[in-house]
């Protein structure tokens, strides 16, 4: 019927060379050479005008039904390849677990005891129930202090020895958080009760000194629930106690303290026997039940729903823990003290098979 060439001929060395393309480079030199802006068949469509009037729509229509056909082709042969360029990959590329770790940069490296402690506070409060939150470093003056119960002129603001930014336009500042205590106020703002987060995160304030550095890391823990009472409070900074410095038994001593965003207020040490300095108490943290004022400023109704928090100082307990004097030093990136005091990358915290043994 059709005048044009001969379709069925070009069809089949077309699907010849897809089939016998050894590689997916190969596969694609057919497909330019086929169905590419100059391609064989492409270029069939130029010889349309060359045709008598009445073949032009037939012959047209075949044309492009090859070109489906050839493009299908391609697709199949093309997903075919991959498959078996993946498969020759995972072969070539098998790993043996149980060969020794080579000694080489893996073996070399330390994972900074900051992290480590960070990641054995991360498997005991998982245990207990707790997820991770996070927020970022900068934060609004609302987040960080207002919505936190401290208003502006409040002389807790005085104390937090705040890093500001610029003011903008509007007047507002933006400012590296001082406290974690933030990333409490963006839980309760988008999570319903129950609440059961900490919030580990860098840090800043103004000060320098041998246990005070201007950056440095806290760990903030938020319960929020309906009947959640101080003996909650006690009992879980107990086991975290425990836990964490690895015994049976620790003493803890709440004394009575203040911070806008708690009431009652309290802050917590403990009896150093359990690091071996007997006698001695030494603070860990700072706490208490979430003040009613914060919980509304949350939208969360006080009448309903009750809590407390904790912050802590994950330098400080890493430095009690670890028995290391200097907390300058944890920031001066001196590889002989990462050397010495760093982690193995095979040492992983588990509280089954011991945090640091
Ligand atoms: N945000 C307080 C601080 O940095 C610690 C704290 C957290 C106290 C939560 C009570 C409750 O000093």
């Amino acid at each position: 019927m059709s005048s044009g060439p001969d379709l069925s001929r070009l069809e089949m060395d077309v699907l010849r060379e897809i089939a016998d393309a050894g590689d997916l480079a190969a596969l694609d030199a057919v497909r330019v050479a086929a169905i590419g802006k100059k391609g064989r068949i492409s270029e069939l469509m130029g010889q349309l005008g060359t045709l008598p009037a009445e073949d032009r729509k037939a012959f047209g229509a075949s044309v492009n039904a090859l070109k489906t056909k050839v493009s299908d082709a391609l697709d199949a042969r093309k997903a075919t390849l991959e498959m078996a360029a993946l498969s020759a990959r995972l072969a070539a590329e098998r790993a043996d677990v149980t060969l020794p770790v080579r000694a080489g940069a893996e073996m070399l490296g330390r994972i900074h005891p900051v992290s480590q402690v960070l990641d054995e506070c991360i498997e005991i409060f998982a245990d207990l129930g707790f997820e991770v939150a996070e927020g970022p470093d900068i934060e609004t003056d609302d987040l960080n202090f207002t919505k936190l119960n401290i208003p502006a002129e409040h002389p807790a603001r005085q104390e937090h020895d705040t890093f500001y930014f610029n003011p903008k336009p509007d007047g507002s500042r933006l400012l590296l958080r001082t406290h974690t205590s933030p990333v409490q106020i963006r839980t309760m703002q988008t999570k319903k009760p129950p609440i059961r987060i900490i919030a580990p995160g860098r840090v800043y304030r103004c000060d320098s000194d041998q246990t005070h550095t201007p950056m440095f890391h806290q760990i903030e823990g938020l319960v929020i629930d309906e009947k959640t009472h101080m003996g909650h409070l006690k009992w879980v900074l107990e086991e975290f106690a425990k836990a964490f410095f690895e015994v049976d038994n620790v003493t803890m001593r709440f004394r009575a303290s203040h911070f806008p965003f708690t009431e009652p207020s309290m802050e917590v040490d403990i009896d150093a026997s359990a690091i071996g300095k007997p006698g001695q108490w030494l603070e860990i943290l700072g706490c208490g039940m979430v003040h009613p004022n914060v919980l509304a400023n949350c939208g969360l109704d006080p009448e309903k729903y009750q809590g407390f928090a904790f912050g802590m100082g994950l330098d400080r307990i890493t430095m009690l823990k670890y028995g290391l004097p200097d907390l300058r030093a944890f920031f001066s990136a001196d590889l002989r003290w990462l050397r010495h005091y760093g982690f193995s990358l095979l040492d992983q915290p588990t509280l089954g098979g011991g945090l640091s043994s």
